[in-house]
């Protein structure tokens, strides 16, 4: 049997992707790092979508032992599709880090998801597909985002090359570029503090979803979601980079976020 695995399954865009797939009738391998959240999320499933198939395992995926229970665990089955949404958005001066938050954010939002494409390549059905949530934070280094925004461009990159590498196979891996998102509430929050074309660009979970599965069943490396975003991100190359940083920098030096 076949499966869809899908990481950060009981964040609020991974809970969209698995609403979506259960609509589509696609057997979820779902992952967090909370039992509790993955059950409460498995049974809303079923109870919307009766007699979906749906298997869940929790996991936190910067530990290597985690990775290793969770790879066991799902190595009897193949996967016809992996969307990696785990992530984590500390956006804070660099100078504020410790080393845990260093190797967290580095690991959650690189890292796991570079280690599950290895493992969904080697679990893989026919025509896998790879979806890697990224960033538009990874298209413009980002002062006081600066972690964050290198390693979703490092995602970005990963995937591009990926693709090309496993063309041959069949298997087709996309970077799927979204802008803000109105996800939990202190981001929700964030966005509703923005200018106006910043909320005009941000975008529901579920319209981020549609766009990424139809990137992906066309098999395109990357993808801006959104025509507004699409159009900033082009005209911002445009602008020179020690212009972009200074107002990034301006705009960025008070937001404090933190995660665990
Ligand atoms: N929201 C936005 O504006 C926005 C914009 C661009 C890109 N994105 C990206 O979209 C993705 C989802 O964002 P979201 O706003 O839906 O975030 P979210 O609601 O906070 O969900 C994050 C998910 O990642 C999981 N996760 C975090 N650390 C983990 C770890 N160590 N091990 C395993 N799982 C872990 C969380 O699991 P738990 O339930 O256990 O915490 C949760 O399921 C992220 O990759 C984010 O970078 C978001």
């Amino acid at each position: 049997m076949e499966y869809a695995l899908i990481t950060g399954a009981t964040g609020v865009l991974g809970t969209a992707f698995c609403r979506e797939f259960a609509k589509r009738r696609y057997n979820l391998f779902l992952t967090g790092r909370s039992i509790d959240k993955l059950t409460a999320l498995k049974n809303s499933l079923v109870e919307a979508y009766p007699g979906v198939n749906c298997l869940v395992y929790a996991a936190d995926l910067t530990s290597e032992e985690d990775r290793k229970g969770l790879f066991a665990a799902a190595g009897q089955y193949s996967f016809n599709m992996l969307v990696n949404v785990a992530g984590a958005d500390i956006q804070k001066p660099f100078i504020g880090y410790s080393e845990e938050k260093i190797t967290f954010q580095s690991r959650i939002n690189f890292e796991a998801a570079v280690s599950i494409c290895g493992f969904a390549i080697n679990h893989r059905a026919q025509n896998l597909k790879i979806i890697n949530i990224c960033s538009v934070c990874g298209l413009q280094p980002m002062p006081y985002f600066a972690l964050y925004s290198a390693c979703k461009g490092a995602l970005i990159d990963f995937s591009v090359a990926l693709s090309a590498e496993m063309k041959k196979n069949g298997v087709t891996v996309t970077a799927v570029i979204p802008g803000s998102i109105y996800t939990r509430d202190d981001v929700r929050e964030y966005i509703s503090s923005l200018g106006f074309w910043a909320k005009k660009s941000a975008k529901t979970p579920e319209y981020v979803v549609i766009k990424s599965l139809k990137a992906a069943r066309k098999g395109k490396r990357k993808t801006v979601v959104g025509g507004l975003n699409k159009v900033i991100c082009a005209l911002s190359k445009l602008v020179p980079q020690g212009i972009k940083l200074r107002y990034i920098a301006r705009s960025r030096a008070n937001v404090c976020k933190d995660a665990f």
